[in-house]
């Protein structure tokens, strides 16, 4: 259906044909993907109706002052902590994400980087590329038998991860803020409580204030020398000076990370640590499913400027 130039400003690549598929059927969007963000505010701020972002430029009061006939918000993404949306409803800007799409591909690369720490993958080949296999076999790495992995987090992806992961005939409880109902896996009220009770640690839930630097080093030091984390929530969950302490100290034997607090920089002494698996945000990012991802951000704003609500909104 033509949209009659409702225009829309895309900050950040927002994956396969999004853009393409949204002007054939009549939007007008700016991306700033071809051009800085300055420029389009400067020419275009007054027209703007949807905003589709990928969570790299915060959403915030300030860029929401800047768009007085915003009416929409599609995030490309199911965790929305670039958009301050305490700030879009108080404008009566509506906000939507891109739940359930990526749950079992996120969950299916939380396993991967989590057996990848434990067994040193990535180590292992750079062990065979490096040629050093024929001076000597690769150190016997840890292992995932006789651990008990401790969920932080048990929401759609969380559930989705404890299921792969008891299919490895290993123990998993979790610790969020309330039990979840229709789950059995024991639940810890306190992240403290888990981490003393665990050696393994996977964080799963959402970024922002509440759950800022969760990971501390109280929380690390509970784990134990064998304590392995693996953090695929957000950078911000991990307070990173007390993992790169507590890495160096052999205080913790490992950490996977998919999610850093500076992306897309990562801090130079994680990145020197040898027990340290580090991925650049890229546990939703397949073909297929940065494909599902897409589709619904273009189905959000389609769905919008259509009269008939979103599709997937956030609760403001
Ligand atoms: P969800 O269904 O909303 O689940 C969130 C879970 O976190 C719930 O169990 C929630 O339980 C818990 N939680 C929230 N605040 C908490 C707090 N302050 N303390 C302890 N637990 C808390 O979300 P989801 O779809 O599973 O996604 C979770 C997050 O994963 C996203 O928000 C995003 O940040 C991250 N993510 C990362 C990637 C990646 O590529 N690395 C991909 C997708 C998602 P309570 O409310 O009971 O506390
Ligand atoms: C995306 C994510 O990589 O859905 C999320 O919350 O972290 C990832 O799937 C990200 O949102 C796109 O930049």
């Amino acid at each position: 259906m033509a949209q009659g130039g409702v225009s829309i400003l895309s900050l950040g690549e927002m994956g396969p044909g999004v853009t393409e598929a949204l002007v054939a059927e009549g939007f007008v969007v700016h991306a700033t993907s071809t051009r800085p963000l300055a420029e389009i505010l400067a020419a275009h701020a007054a027209e703007i109706r949807g905003v589709m972002t990928r969570g790299q430029v915060p959403v915030d009061a300030a860029l929401l002052a800047r768009l007085p006939a915003l009416e929409m918000v599609a995030n490309f993404g199911v965790g929305f902590d670039s958009v301050d949306v305490a700030a879009a409803a108080a404008r009566g800007v509506v906000v939507s994400n891109t739940p359930e799409v990526l749950d079992d591909e996120v969950a299916d690369f939380t396993v991967g980087l989590l057996l990848a720490t434990i067994r040193q993958l990535p180590q292992a080949d750079r062990h065979a590329r490096g040629g050093h296999w024929e001076r000597g076999a690769f150190p016997l790495s840890g292992t995932l038998r006789g651990r008990t992995v401790g969920m932080l987090g048990m929401g759609r992806i969380g559930q989705a991860i404890a299921r792969r992961i008891a299919a490895f005939d290993v123990p998993v409880v979790y610790h969020a803020r309330h039990a979840v109902e229709g789950v059995t896996w024991r639940h810890y009220p306190t992240l403290l409580g888990m981490a003393e009770a665990v050696d393994t640690l996977v964080a799963i839930v959402p970024g922002g204030p509440a759950t800022r630097h969760l990971i501390n080093a109280e929380v690390l030091a509970a784990l134990g020398p064998d304590g392995v984390v693996v953090n695929v929530a957000r950078g911000s969950v991990m307070d990173e000076d007390a993992l790169i302490a507590a890495l160096r100290s052999g205080k913790l034997h490992a950490a996977g990370l998919d999610v850093f607090a500076d992306e897309p920089r990562i801090r130079p002494e994680l990145l020197a640590l040898g027990n340290v698996v580090a991925v650049p945000h890229v546990g939703s990012a397949t073909h297929h499913t940065r494909g599902r991802m897409a589709a619904l951000v273009a189905e959000n704003v389609r769905s919008w400027f259509a009269g008939r609500g979103l599709v997937t909104p956030v609760e403001a």
